[in-house]
């Protein structure tokens, strides 16, 4: 039985985070391997979208390969982003058809919190607004609070991004019934708020199961264990696998 047949009124799509391909390349600073081929073959493979973050530093994908994935990609770009003014600018200018908003700490190794869009209100809304005149989709990547929840709500997002660090974590641990409680509660408060929801971070193919049990969830955004699984088994078998088990669960 597929989700389909569960009553989810949407076909789930996979946005597949291609940073990881970028920061193997940063390793040595040259050609290879390029996150622009990565996303290709992703698409050939089924994913639904391409995901990048362009940091503040830089650190893996370049200006030139969002520029280069404007022109090539045939599915939907979504920039993650920092709320900054020079990100905002470089969205506008770029019009991926989705941005979402993301904390951004220079130190940390990934993105390790949710946006507290609580207390950066009056910026967050100020940048969606922004955004959504441009025609771009933005979505606010949150934790499962529901005061971040209707925050988000009241500033406009058309959507939000659950974070599933904190629930992966205790999956890894065998206690992840509360993350996953809190998720649940989370999705049905900003979908009865008229967002559209997202889930990503940690997620790989044996926690995303309890997950896609979340029916409001339409779109996963993975990064991490599809490149860790491209190594052994390849980019599009592994891009493959994680599609199948979100389109067809
Ligand atoms: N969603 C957001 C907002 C993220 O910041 C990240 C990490 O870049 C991901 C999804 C993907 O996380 P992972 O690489 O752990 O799959």
């Amino acid at each position: 039985m597929t989700t389909h047949d569960r009553g989810c009124p949407f076909r789930r799509r996979l946005g597949v985070n291609i940073d990881h391909v970028a920061t193997l390349r940063q390793a040595r600073g040259g050609m290879a391997p390029d996150p622009v081929t990565a996303a290709g073959i992703a698409e050939h493979n089924g994913a639904d979208g391409i995901t990048v973050h362009l940091r503040e530093d830089r650190r893996h994908i370049q200006d030139r390969d969002l520029d280069l994935l404007k022109l090539t990609v045939q599915t939907r770009i979504n920039l993650e982003m920092a709320v900054t003014e020079e990100m905002v600018a470089i969205a506008l200018a770029t019009r991926p058809y989705s941005a979402t908003l993301v904390p951004e700490k220079r130190q940390e190794l990934t993105t390790e919190g949710g946006l507290d869009v609580v207390r950066y209100r009056d910026a967050v809304a100020s940048a969606v607004t922004r955004l959504k005149s441009a025609g771009i989709m933005v979505s606010l990547f949150v934790d499962s609070d529901l005061a971040q929840v209707s925050a988000s709500a009241e500033c406009g997002a058309d959507a939000i991004e659950i974070h599933t660090g904190p629930f992966c974590e205790s999956f890894r641990l065998g206690r992840h019934g509360r993350d996953l409680v809190q998720m649940a509660t989370a999705a049905e408060s900003a979908s009865s708020s008229g967002m559209k929801v997202f889930a990503g971070h940690g997620l790989d193919v044996r926690n995303i199961v309890p997950v896609l049990d979340l029916l409001e969830v339409e779109e996963f955004n993975i990064g991490h264990s599809i490149m860790a699984r491209a190594i052994f088994i390849g980019l599009g078998p592994a891009v493959r696998e994680m599609a199948d088990l979100i389109h067809n669960r």
